[in-house]
């Protein structure tokens, strides 16, 4: 497929380059209507990039127009420590001067995961409206195994033409997880994979090699919105 890459010596470079990249985007979105959003991608590769957020870009943005959202929870309590929202805490939310309201985690605290995905639709409806939403930025990084966010190889989750939000069983821990769908993903303005490690190679160069014009057999391939995707890459997952 094609694949619009940047390569960086250390995952530390990676981070801050696509931070840069979103900073721009950020201050160019609130300068043309007036709020920023983005959907977080959880795993380990972004804590870096949130972190640096946090440490050297804190006073330069402006938190009142940022409206964080997230791309995929895990569905145990809050402070679990697989928690997609804790990471993003721990690492950015706590140390930064965000208004409580602008931060709209997956909540958990629901008797099933149906009900979490419903009601995280709603959350995204009362900020975007009707139609889909176009997330100003998406991070998404990527799993050996071709999944993003939480759309796995096989998920009905990734045939979805209605629904935002899924409720899914994953073949990961923990197999109960909510996610966004393509059906949001694919409209996403700015698209950013952050794959870091040598245990990406494999995966990544399969994405590659797949044929342009037909759906990818991965679901990372499968996110395919108009305006493009960039991968941040480090040199260990390049290759
Ligand atoms: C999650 C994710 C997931 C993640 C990849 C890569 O909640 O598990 O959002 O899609 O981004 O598994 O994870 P690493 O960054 O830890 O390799």
């Amino acid at each position: 497929m094609f694949f619009e890459s940047r390569i960086f010596s250390t995952i530390a470079e990676m981070s801050e380059a696509a931070l840069a990249d979103v900073l721009r985007i950020l201050n160019d979105a609130v300068a043309k209507r007036g709020r920023f959003s983005i959907a977080l991608a959880g795993g380990h590769t972004p804590a870096k990039l949130y972190a640096l957020w946090a440490e050297k870009y804190k006073t330069q943005t402006p938190w009142d127009r940022v409206h964080l959202f997230f791309g995929d929870e895990r569905f145990v309590p809050e402070d679990d420590l697989l928690s997609n929202y804790r990471m993003a805490r721990q690492t950015l939310i706590d140390h930064v001067p965000i208004p409580k309201e602008n931060v709209h985690p997956m909540l958990t605290n629901f008797p099933s995961t149906e009900k979490a995905a419903e009601a995280y639709e709603v959350e995204l409806r009362k900020f975007f409206g009707e139609s889909a939403p176009a997330l100003d930025v998406q991070l998404l990084g990527l799993g050996v195994e071709g999944h993003t966010a939480s759309l796995f190889p096989g998920s009905p989750a990734l045939d979805e033409q209605r629904r935002w939000v899924g409720a899914v069983t994953a073949p990961a821990d923990p197999p109960q997880r909510l996610t966004l769908t393509p059906v949001v993903l694919n409209q996403g303005l700015n698209t950013f994979f952050l794959v870091a490690g040598e245990n990406k190679r494999e995966i990544l160069a399969a994405l590659r090699s797949e044929p342009p014009n037909v759906p990818s057999k991965y679901p990372a391939g499968r996110i395919r919105p108009a305006r493009g995707v960039v991968w941040y890459l480090d040199q260990a997952a390049a290759g």
